[in-house]
């Protein structure tokens, strides 16, 4: 597959009544996140400690990390809070016939 390949991972009507699967992009555990009707696609671990963000509380287009409360801007990944300071990857998302593709490598 060529590196900027958008690359089909899931589909909306798996989301059933929940707001967030759990997929793999290469090997790199990630979240995608439905609200307001677009989808987000994260990678799902903490730049504080490495702390999955799977079950985290999303609030004004951010998640907070379960574990010590930083919190990452969905659509760009950067920390707007202590105890985190770098950014978290997101992925590009197109969604197209209730199809979900998530573009894999940079
Ligand atoms: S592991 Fe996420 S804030 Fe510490």
């Amino acid at each position: 597959m060529h590196a900027s390949d958008f690359e089909e991972i899931a589909s909306l009507d798996e989301f059933g009544s929940t707001d967030r699967l759990e997929v793999f992009i290469d090997d790199t555990p990630v979240l995608l996140i439905l609200l307001n009707d677009q989808v987000f696609a994260i990678e799902d671990a903490c730049t504080h400690d490495g702390q999955p963000l799977t079950n985290g509380c999303i609030e004004a287009g951010a998640i907070i990390c379960p574990r010590h409360g930083a919190r990452f801007d969905l659509a760009t990944g950067k920390a707007l809070c202590m105890p985190a300071t770098k950014p978290i990857q997101t992925f590009e998302v197109e969604v197209r016939d209730r199809k979900v593709f998530v573009r894999s490598g940079n």
